[in-house]
């Protein structure tokens, strides 16, 4: 695993998008009305992404935990996944976008599990945007599985170091995130990436993931361009470095 270094503009970008369920609720809708308009800030996040040459963009849209919520929103949310990888695929081979999906795969309906890996497929050869989509995801899982893998290449304790965890993670194709954002209004981390989110700048924002705007994500990364990054160092050993 690369570590980040200081940019204006970060590689790796992940979000918790969360605040549909209020968004839907405060305009007296269903709270599948928030999931779908949802949707819409995803396709505004990633054309910013292009414009503003982010590589990795990795959104978490469905947590380990969210398999606890009731069977009819757990069974919508999948629907309304399995539409979008239907409709949006295209559009993604055609910008240069690469899309993976991480997470226990084994969860998910058959035909999501189809769904995926053709997406996957069909977009394998674009390198201009990588979009992760976390879906039945969580850090716990994401550490456990990959520990299990690195056993099985070697029993010895001597060989789980933290690049061969780092080999098996589901993110183990890209550099650790620079920038975490969190609509929503909650200051927590909901098992995300807990183990790449080491040195991520963190990003709360009261916004409700529905209206998250382009100006909204600009202000997030005005906000980290700011950020001095020192990765244990100290400001004058950074300012010697420079
Ligand atoms: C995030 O929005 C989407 C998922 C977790 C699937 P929420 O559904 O958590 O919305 P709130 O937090 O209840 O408003
Ligand atoms: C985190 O949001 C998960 C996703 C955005 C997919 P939650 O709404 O599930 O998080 P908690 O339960 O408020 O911590
Ligand atoms: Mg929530």
């Amino acid at each position: 695993m690369q570590r980040p270094t200081q940019t204006a503009v970060p590689r790796h970008v992940a979000i918790i998008m969360d605040g549909n369920g209020r968004w839907a609720t405060a305009r007296h809708l269903p709270r599948m009305a928030g999931h779908s308009r949802g949707m819409d800030a995803v396709r505004s996040v990633l054309e910013t992404c292009g414009r503003r040459g982010i590589e990795y963009l990795t959104l978490f849209a469905f947590s380990s935990e969210n398999w606890n919520r009731p069977p009819d929103e757990v069974s919508t949310i999948m629907r309304l996944f399995m539409a979008a990888l239907q409709k949006e695929v295209g559009k993604l081979v055609d910008n240069g976008v690469r899309l993976r999906i991480v997470g226990e795969r084994i969860s998910l309906d058959k035909e999501l599990q189809r769904l995926i890996v053709d997406a996957e497929s069909r977009t394998a050869a674009n390198d201009r945007l990588h979009l992760t989509l976390c879906v039945s995801y969580g850090g716990r899982w994401d550490i456990v599985q990959a520990a299990r893998a690195a056993l099985r290449e070697s029993d010895r304790p001597e060989a789980i170091t933290e690049a061969a965890l780092g080999r098996h993670l589901g993110l183990s194709f890209a550099p650790d995130p620079d920038l975490l954002i969190r609509t929503g209004g909650e200051q927590r981390i909901s098992n995300f990436l807990l183990w790449q989110c080491a040195y991520a700048e963190l990003y709360f924002t009261h916004t409700l993931w529905p209206d998250f705007s382009s100006a909204a994500f600009d202000q997030a990364l005005a906000w980290y361009a700011q950020r001095e990054r020192r990765f244990g160092r100290t400001s004058q050993q950074l300012a010697a470095n420079s």
